[in-house]
């Protein structure tokens, strides 16, 4: 059993658990995720590691809580509690290294894990953009801590409530024209991914992205997170989870991605009575 040490709720659907899992803690690197699985019978989720601290034993991560576990996760689970498996750290941790200028772009889930490659980038040597966009200002998190290892930080929300209006994609072109990174890492919804590998294309410049395509074991053996990179198959769980985005069949991805839309609508009305 593992013990949820820390929750902190950020909005009315976005919360933090810090879990006590040292051996997780004390593998952990950027870009890395974990199986996570509340109950004997419970579905097993994969979540991107938002911080490790390996002293303090502890993993960090950030869930919205829009589908069946998810929301029990949000609604059931409370500090000191404890849930039954917390399997990793998983997949390729991210390539750390001095390239100059790197440009960190968040958005939505992709938030939280963009905070320790930005770390890793900056303890590196690099200059480092980070580019978060939120909805709205109350679900803006985390700002003072992306503050303290970016050389800028731009915040954007889609209404203009705070920081700069509009998504982050625009931010993404403005810095392009003005000061090009040498490299942009992008994670977020697919949508998001692929708007922000479209901006920098006519750019040239390298950008990586997480996918987080449906698993099921991850650990490369049930195919379920297959996508297609450069015309060749790939698994996000143990060839990922970050893959050059210019090369990903984002359309192939978001089809997939909907396969189980019935089954998660049943699984969440199940749930909500
Ligand atoms: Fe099964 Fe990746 S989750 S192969």
């Amino acid at each position: 059993m593992y013990t949820i040490v820390r929750r902190q709720a950020f909005s009315e659907i976005t919360f933090l658990w810090e879990v006590l899992a040292p051996d997780v803690a004390q593998a952990a690197q950027p870009g890395q995720f974990v199986m996570l699985r509340l109950h004997e019978g419970g579905e097993r989720i994969p979540l991107t590691v938002a911080d490790f601290d390996r002293r303090a034993g502890t993993v960090t991560l950030v869930i919205q809580a829009f589908g069946k576990t998810t929301r029990e996760m949000a609604h059931h689970y409370r500090e000191g509690d404890r849930f039954a498996d917390f399997v990793g750290p998983l997949g390729r941790p991210q390539r750390i290294e001095k390239v100059g200028h790197v440009a960190l772009v968040g958005g939505g889930l992709g938030i939280a894990p963009i905070y320790p490659q930005l770390r890793a980038f900056k303890e590196a040597g690099n200059r480092t953009t980070g580019i978060v966009g939120f909805r709205a200002k109350p679900l803006v998190f985390w700002e003072d801590r992306f503050r303290d290892y970016c050389d800028e930080l731009m915040v954007c929300t889609d209404d203009g409530s705070h920081g700069r209006p509009g998504f982050v994609t625009e931010a993404l072109r403005e810095l392009l024209e003005r000061d090009p990174p040498d490299l942009v890492v992008a994670i977020g919804p697919p949508p998001m991914m692929q708007a922000c590998v479209e901006t920098t294309r006519p750019f040239g410049v390298k950008t990586l992205v997480s996918l987080n395509s449906i698993m099921v074991d991850g650990t490369g053996m049930c195919g379920s997170c297959r996508v297609s990179v450069n015309g060749q198959v790939r698994f996000a769980c143990v060839d990922g989870p970050d893959f050059d985005g210019h090369q990903v069949d984002f359309q192939e991805l978001m089809a997939r991605q909907k396969r189980f839309k019935s089954q998660e609508a049943t699984a969440s009305e199940g749930y909500a009575h």
